[in-house]
């Protein structure tokens, strides 16, 4: 056995591993450590969620934001993107249909829009759980404060995705600009997590400057703050950002890094992210086929889809929105799974 497959068995054994560890497994990947990963992350899938592929609808709720972070498409600083923001009766309207269609958890993500204060973001998540008892309620809508946080949770928030974006502080500040601290990420990390959400963390693959050492970091972050949910994706410049000439991030790396994280933590809620299948024509398959358990289609209004590009080229129809759930439920079945119309809670 070499070092890499040596490494792959004793994470699946004691779901840790040193920094200089990870580091090395993610250096040392060749064809053949990332099938044998891949195989052992669907053995510790599958003893807890089975062939099941959760699905939640994601409503992107506004493009409006007052951040400027380097790789986003929507900061507050590109002239180019046409703003629009959802109202509380559009969103329920999202919520309707969606449940019509199947889904059970609805995801509302947006920019840090200024607009969306506590007293309308309860308000509206207060309806949407008399509408809809049986659903779960994500909210994706940036830094807040504590104070907010628990409001949010009051009136019925069950999840919060938050990505870390990067665990290396100093590759933090390279991403995002002076005003947004990697302290005031952890904070809202932690504060959401001792509020009782269940929490998403994630980061970008292939993200500028980004190197392996830095990956080990957020694997260990991952390992020592074990989120119910880590969405990661490949890193996809778009044109009116500074990083529009950085390249891509890589599939494979993505891909290897999902059968990590199932490693680390096997109940982990891994969804196959829009990134990767807009990088790849089958990139959300090979997903799940690594480890992944989650896809997040949209139900955004049609009218909206293409304004919130948060990188080139994001996928906005075919089987990535919530109304093509057939074809979503076809390409599943033929990788073997079946998509659940639950809830989708983590299974701990
Ligand atoms: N490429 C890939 N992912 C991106 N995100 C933002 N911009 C990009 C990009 N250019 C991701 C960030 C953010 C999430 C909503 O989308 O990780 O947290």
């Amino acid at each position: 056995m070499n070092r890499t497959e040596e490494l792959i068995y004793k994470l699946r054994d004691t779901h840790s591993l040193s920094l200089e560890e990870y580091k090395t497994l993610i250096t040392g990947r060749t064809p053949e450590s990332a099938s044998l990963l891949a195989a052992l992350a669907l053995v510790e899938k599958q003893k807890i969620y089975g062939n099941d592929v959760y699905v939640r609808g994601l409503i992107e709720v506004s493009n409006i934001c007052r951040n400027d972070c380097l790789y986003c498409g929507i900061r507050g600083s590109n002239k180019n993107c046409d703003r629009y923001r959802l109202t509380g009766e559009d969103i329920l309207e999202c919520c309707r249909e969606g449940y019509a269609l199947g889904f059970r958890t609805f995801v509302m993500q947006g920019g840090e829009d200024g607009s969306f204060s506590d007293a309308f973001l309860t308000g509206l998540i207060r309806k949407i759980k008399e509408n809809h008892p049986d659903c779960a309620v994500t909210l994706s809508l940036g830094e807040r404060s504590r104070e907010s946080y628990a409001a949010l949770k009051e009136a019925g928030a069950d999840r919060y995705l938050l990505r870390h974006e990067t665990a290396d502080k100093e590759h933090y500040e390279k991403l995002h600009p002076a005003n947004l601290s990697f302290d005031n990420r952890m904070r809202c990390l932690r504060d959401l997590k001792e509020l009782g959400y269940q929490v998403g963390c994630g980061f970008m693959v292939g993200s500028p400057y980004q190197t392996d050492a830095m990956l080990a970091k957020d694997l260990k972050f991952v390992e020592t703050f074990r989120p119910d949910m880590c969405g990661i994706g490949p890193f996809i410049p778009h044109k009116d950002t500074p990083f529009r000439d950085h390249p891509a991030g890589s599939v494979e790396l993505t891909l290897y890094l999902l059968s990590i994280l199932r490693l680390i933590h096997p109940p982990l809620l891994l969804p196959a992210t829009t990134a990767l299948g807009t990088l790849e024509e089958n990139g959300r398959e090979k997903g799940i086929l690594c480890g992944a358990n989650v896809v997040m289609p949209n139900l955004s209004p049609a009218s909206v889809r293409k304004k919130y590009m948060l990188y080139d080229n994001k996928l906005s129809d075919g089987a990535e929105s919530a109304q093509s759930l057939d074809s979503l439920r076809k390409r599943m079945e033929s990788i073997g799974c079946t998509i659940s119309a639950v809830r989708g809670d983590i299974i701990k």
